[in-house]
């Protein structure tokens, strides 16, 4: 145990940051290299609760504040560090909170950080799309990562398969359709969150000489509308009665994120992210293939996810 490396992994209670400790502890050769320190702002909620059960340490820390985030970091040799955008809608605060990180990382000598990373999509778009905001906000966190020199390793998590359940993909017109602002062939690199965060961090974890100072894509490929639909139907035949990839106008789209409560601002950072993977891609063209080639575990299909989606379990 005394010659484990220290990882700290913030978000520990959520998607990102749950995956990853999932996959330290699930793995013989990661498990063998690695303590686990998880940050929660709550410890003593039952998520965190879990977590200590089974041999994390759960540390009481607010990335608003660079003073708990400095502490926390202390004897850590690796981070992994995501930040949760929608929380307060604002970029300057997730820009704050990615710095209070890189400071501390820098601080404590940090081996490794492994930062939870977009593009910028104003750069990415020459100028077009300059609201996309959560994407903008991390990249603005990665230049400031690599300004500072702290070894780190970015991680750019794909677009999650759970955003589709019951939202694009519902039965509200009769049939399952899929419904985007966006064409049928658009690219959307699809990520299981939950499983499969911790496949690619820990695979960055274990090759870290060769990952320093790059971006990993978090995919398992890209799909289009027509390829989603067609592997969920494979999935869920629905005796032959299954809808179809439907491009809904963008003003319409805007509309069903309004009467989710939606601000007409975060309805067009919204809007921009779906016109930003058929313009110019999510990750601006690039090929998963180098990423991929880290995994020592296949990431997640979406035909699989589909299969075990508890929402649509009654579905034939
Ligand atoms: N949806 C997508 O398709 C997609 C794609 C790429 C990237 N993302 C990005 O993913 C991020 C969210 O990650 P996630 O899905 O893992 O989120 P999540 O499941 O909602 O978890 C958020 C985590 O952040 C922690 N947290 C939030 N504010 C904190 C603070 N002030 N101090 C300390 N910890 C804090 C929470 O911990 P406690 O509550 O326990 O303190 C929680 O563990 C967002 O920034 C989003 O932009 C999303």
């Amino acid at each position: 145990m005394a010659d484990k490396k220290l990882l700290v992994v913030f978000g520990a209670t959520g998607k990102q940051g749950g995956s990853v400790i999932n996959s330290v502890l699930g793995d013989e050769k990661a498990a063998s290299q690695f303590s686990i320190r998880g940050i929660t702002r709550d410890p003593s909620k039952p998520s965190a609760q879990a977590l200590a059960k089974r041999g994390v340490e759960c540390v009481k820390a607010d990335l608003n504040s660079k003073e708990s985030v400095t502490e926390a970091l202390k004897g850590a040799y690796a981070v992994f560090a995501v930040t949760n955008f929608w929380e307060t809608g604002k970029a300057e605060t997730e820009i704050q909170q990615g710095k209070n990180i890189a400071d501390a990382a820098k601080a404590n000598n940090v081996q490794h950080l492994i930062w939870s990373s977009l593009l910028n999509v104003t750069k990415v778009s020459g100028g077009k799309l300059t609201g996309v905001s959560h994407f903008d906000s991390k990249a603005a966190v990665e230049e400031y990562i690599r300004k500072i020199g702290v070894p780190a390793t970015f991680f750019l998590p794909g677009f999650y398969m759970s955003n589709i359940p019951g939202q694009a993909l519902n039965n509200m017109g009769g049939v399952y359709n899929l419904s985007n602002p966006v064409p049928n062939n658009a690219p959307f690199p699809l990520f299981d969150a939950d499983r499969d965060t911790g496949k690619f961090v820990k695979a960055i974890l274990l090759n870290r000489e060769k990952v320093l100072g790059k971006q990993i894509y978090g995919a398992t490929d890209y799909y289009t509308p027509d390829q989603i639909i067609a592997d969920f139907q494979a999935a869920k035949p629905q005796d032959g009665k299954g809808g179809a990839a439907i491009q809904i106008p963008d003003q319409t789209f805007k509309g069903f994120l309004g009467m989710n409560g939606m601000s007409e601002e975060a309805q067009e950072e919204m809007l921009q992210n779906m016109q930003l993977l058929y313009l110019y891609g999510y990750y601006g063209g690039a090929s998963l293939e180098e990423s991929l080639t880290l995994l020592d575990e296949k990431p997640t299909t979406w035909k699989s996810f589909v299969e075990q989606e508890p929402i649509w379990a009654n579905i034939k």
